[in-house]
């Protein structure tokens, strides 16, 4: 007997195709993939602190708009994210 699968999405992280369960946020898609969302002045790695869009740890940009929140922006069809930025 099959179990039904989740639906998944494909997005783009840094040019790397990435699946995740539809409904996840980019920064669930990111831990996933143990990818940091930036470099702060201090040249240290920074990821998803809060989850809940106050701390701003998960500025990413995507689809070319720079400083979205990972944690606050589902994953759509073919979007593309780039970290350190
Ligand atoms: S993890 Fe804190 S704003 Fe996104």
């Amino acid at each position: 007997m099959h179990e039904p699968q989740p639906e998944t999405v494909q997005i783009h992280i840094n040019g790397k195709s990435v699946r995740v369960a539809t409904g996840s946020t980019v920064a669930v898609a990111l831990t996933l993939t143990e990818q940091a969302c930036r470099i702060s002045v201090r040249h240290e790695e920074r990821g998803p602190l809060c989850a809940m869009g106050i701390c701003m740890e998960c500025r990413v940009t995507i689809d070319g708009v720079p400083s979205r929140l990972a944690c606050q922006t589902l994953c759509q069809p073919n979007m593309d994210v780039r970290t350190h930025g």
